[in-house]
């Protein structure tokens, strides 16, 4: 048993404070035994606050708002630059090749689709690991592929891959920059090298991994690169797709429409080259323009500073959890040490013994204000693959986070462990809910916590 409480915690918030001031930072979450709690938002990885700054740019930008690409008027013209330039500035983020595309879609899973749609055909297999996120393995199904099971080092795992390139031949090594579920980075530097020395492209999925790390593509040899804005501290719907422009101009257009094209007949189309071609429809000039401005944002903190903030909190929280009996922190790799530049970003996955991950997840929501993911996090196979096959819980944070959230994690975890629940829970809709729930939601908002409903993807 834990002499851990919330009580116990110390008031030391000011020893790790936020990097930078995000939107929702003072929100305050009611609990189900009453009051209120500043929300302790632990779930970055599936999507991030908005920056202060990046809303503040929002709001500067607002005003100019206007069609792209479509209107000779003085808003349509700034449009028009504001989301010509977010292009120039996403490739700089990413340390692109001068020549590489940087086409705007709607999140890394959209991109993925998109690049699935361009690969060429005949030419050998996609090759993916097992711990994949779902973005970064469904597109692949639809095209010859194998996949590779990550062993418990970088260094096997590197191995296993070679020994699948060097069986036949492959088109596209698929893999993730960072783990969604562990949080562990993979030395894409050395992937990159492995793909190319058998004559294959890579794409990085870097949706967990472009929020936290400096990004050099050119440099690490990475053909594509996607990630996502919701998780960049630019929530406004869009996402990215970069790399060379060879597979894209010649592959499907991802949307068939307007702006996509450079000549349509009644039943003939002549599809336009460079981003248009994927771009079809209105494109989402703000989303655009505000993750270009994440990005900018990110890439002014110095990289040392990051990592002090990021690498304390996760220290935090690993070291608060494990002290827990019946707590079990979950890892892929047991080598990172030996790869320069790995580690781990703002994740830490574990399971609570006798407690079903949502269960804990409901608990600490309704009784600590803590904001957690649980579930199998849109990557099945490897949860299954961990013997975790109902799913474990996941805390993440980035740069708003702050050390009393990590502190009010442990406590409530070794609270739970000594007292039990102080309400009762039952499922609804698939998703475990406090049985009686007054926690009321603002007047806006049409649910009440008890009757949400399960999103599919909630608990996936
Ligand atoms: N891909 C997001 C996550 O890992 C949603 O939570």
């Amino acid at each position: 048993m834990s002499s851990l409480t919330l009580e116990s915690v110390e008031p030391v918030q000011q020893r790790i404070p936020p990097l930078l001031p995000v939107v929702g930072a003072q929100l305050q979450a009611p609990l189900i035994h009453g009051g209120t709690v500043r929300y302790a938002n632990l779930d970055y990885a599936a999507s991030a606050p908005a920056a202060a700054e990046v809303n503040e740019y929002l709001q500067e930008i607002l005003p100019y708002y206007a069609s792209v690409h479509r209107g000779a008027g003085y808003a349509s013209q700034i449009s028009t630059s504001v989301y010509e330039n977010a292009r120039h500035i996403v490739r700089a983020f990413v340390g692109a090749r001068e020549a590489d595309a940087v086409i705007f879609t709607r999140n890394t899973t959209d991109s993925l689709n998109l690049l699935a749609g361009c690969v060429p055909a005949g030419q050998g297999d996609v090759l993916y690991l097992d711990i994949e996120h779902h973005a970064n393995l469904l597109p692949w199904q639809n095209l010859p592929h194998r996949s590779v099971v990550a062993q418990s080092t970088i260094a096997a795992t590197l191995a296993a891959l070679e020994h699948e390139l060097a069986a036949s031949p492959v088109v596209l090594l698929a893999v993730t920059g960072a783990s969604n579920v562990t949080g562990e980075v993979l030395p894409v530097a050395q992937l990159a090298g492995l793909a190319h020395r058998y004559g294959a492209r890579i794409v990085v999925d870097a949706a967990q991994l472009a929020p936290h790390r400096a990004l050099a593509i050119a440099q690490d040899g990475v053909d594509y690169v996607a990630f996502s804005g919701h998780k960049l501290y630019a929530p406004f719907g869009a996402g990215v797709l970069v790399g060379p422009t060879d597979w894209l101009d010649a592959g499907t257009p991802h949307l068939a429409g307007g702006g996509a094209v450079a000549d349509v007949r009644l039943d003939s189309v002549r599809w336009a080259t460079g981003p248009a071609r994927h771009e079809g429809g209105s494109p989402n000039v703000l989303g655009a323009a505000t993750l270009a401005k994440a990005t900018e944002l990110l890439s002014s903190i110095p990289a040392t500073q990051r990592a002090e903030h990021e690498d304390g909190l996760r220290e935090h929280l690993i070291t608060g959890l494990a002290k827990l009996d019946g707590v079990t922190v979950h890892t892929l790799f047991s080598d990172s040490e030996a790869y320069p530049g790995t580690g781990a970003i703002g994740v830490v996955n574990f399971s609570v013994a006798g407690y079903d991950a949502g269960l804990v997840a409901a608990y600490l929501s309704a009784e600590h204000g803590v904001g957690v993911r649980d579930g199998k996090f849109c990557a099945h196979p490897l949860l299954r693959r961990l013997g975790l096959p109902s799913g474990s819980l996941r805390a993440s944070f980035g740069v708003g986070s702050q050390l009393e959230d990590a502190q009010r994690l442990c406590a409530g975890v070794a609270e739970l462990l000594a007292n039990g629940l102080t309400a009762d829970y039952v499922v609804d809709t698939g998703r475990w809910v406090p049985a009686v729930d007054n926690r009321p939601f603002p007047a806006w908002a049409p649910n009440s916590p008890g009757t949400a409903g399960a999103a599919p993807c909630s608990t996936d």
